[in-house]
């Protein structure tokens, strides 16, 4: 059995944070923000979102495309770094929301490379016959782990969440994935706290520890040549090139990285998926956001040979191959 994705959908929190609304928050232009990101505006959660209710709600329109009911699904698993609590997860959560009572549910946390990890784990039960349909989403509430006066981060950020319906099938829709992880490099994207080392307490809300510390030069290099390294590695798998690809659906940090991995793959613009302008940084949604919007403005065809792509905390990396079939 192979893993076919027979569902998409996204979902996100009604405010929009321009650009100009940053100006005024920290000593940072609109024109810096688009040259260095590409991002334009991004969305904020109201203090009534949360990421299992951006989760559940693309979840079921997900669920409504592939036609697939909660009580058939086998297993819920959510990526994110930014769940409703420490425990339980917000997979499980998701699962009471949907009444989705004969699936195991757990949350993945491989920051914005979550979605390939995760839906490389689906893709490892369907092919063992363990599962027959799953539901795996990418959900983040950033905004809130984001320190609001660092302007070399605050701008980067958003809210929201992206799913996709898999089902066990005789015809490959997921071709070959790659993972890998360097623990070495930590330090360069991680948030102090609440946890183990930084429990919950004044001095952590004095020293901001609570909030997201990047070194985003540093984060940026990696990052190019992470992907670079995961995009051949997947396509080489399944004895594919570069030219064999229809649709590059990168993970959307920042467009000078996207364009840079584009051009060290020979990609033409045409072929390289961008929404990051209106969404900004969605770490682990940004992925299943970008191919629920690909899918449902026809710019992913039946049949196309699509490249996924993420870097992220930890440091993580992942890519993975799908034959388009919705
Ligand atoms: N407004 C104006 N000036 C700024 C701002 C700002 N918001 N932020 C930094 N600057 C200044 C700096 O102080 C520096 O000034 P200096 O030369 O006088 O010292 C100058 O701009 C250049 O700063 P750099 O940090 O070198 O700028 P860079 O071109 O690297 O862009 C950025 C910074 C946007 C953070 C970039 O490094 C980046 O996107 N990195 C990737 C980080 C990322 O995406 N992390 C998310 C998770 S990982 C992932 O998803 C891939």
């Amino acid at each position: 059995m192979r893993s076919r994705l027979t569902g998409t959908g996204s979902a996100f929190p009604f405010n929009v944070l321009t650009n100009q609304d940053i100006e005024k928050m920290v000593d940072t232009t609109d024109e810096w923000i688009t040259t260095r990101t590409g991002i334009k505006e991004r969305r904020i959660a109201s203090s009534d979102d949360f990421t299992s209710t951006l989760a559940t709600t693309a979840a079921l329109k997900a669920l409504e495309m592939s036609g697939v009911s909660p009580a058939e699904l086998d297993m819920i698993i959510v990526a994110t770094v930014t769940p409703d609590f420490p425990f339980p997860s917000t997979a499980c959560l998701v699962q009471n929301n949907l009444k989705a009572e004969n699936a195991a549910a757990f949350d993945v946390s491989a920051a914005c490379s979550g979605f390939i990890y995760a839906l490389s784990i689906v893709d490892s039960f369907i092919r063992s016959g363990k599962v027959k349909k799953a539901l795996v989403i990418g959900a983040e509430i950033l905004t809130r782990i984001v320190d609001w006066t660092d302007r070399n981060s605050c701008l980067l950020f958003g809210d929201g969440a992206g799913a996709v319906l898999i089902e066990a099938d005789s015809s490959p829709g997921i071709l070959d994935s790659f993972i890998k992880s360097d623990g070495s490099c930590w330090e360069l994207l991680y948030q102090p706290g609440p946890g183990n080392r930084n429990p919950a307490s004044h001095k952590l809300i004095d020293e901001r520890l609570n909030f997201i510390r990047m070194q985003g030069n540093e984060v940026f290099k990696l990052a190019v040549r992470a992907m670079e390294d995961a995009a051949l590695k997947t396509l080489s798998a399944g004895g594919f090139t570069t030219d064999d690809i229809d649709l590059f659906v990168p993970h959307q940090a920042n467009r000078r990285i996207i364009e840079a991995i584009g051009k060290r793959l020979g990609l033409p613009d045409e072929k390289v998926f961008v929404n990051l302008d209106r969404y900004g940084n969605t770490s682990s949604a940004s992925i299943p956001i970008a191919l629920d919007e690909a899918n449902r403005t026809g710019a992913i065809k039946t049949g196309d040979l699509v490249l996924l792509d993420a870097f992220g905390g930890g440091l993580t990396c992942g890519a993975m191959s799908i034959r388009w079939q919705l």
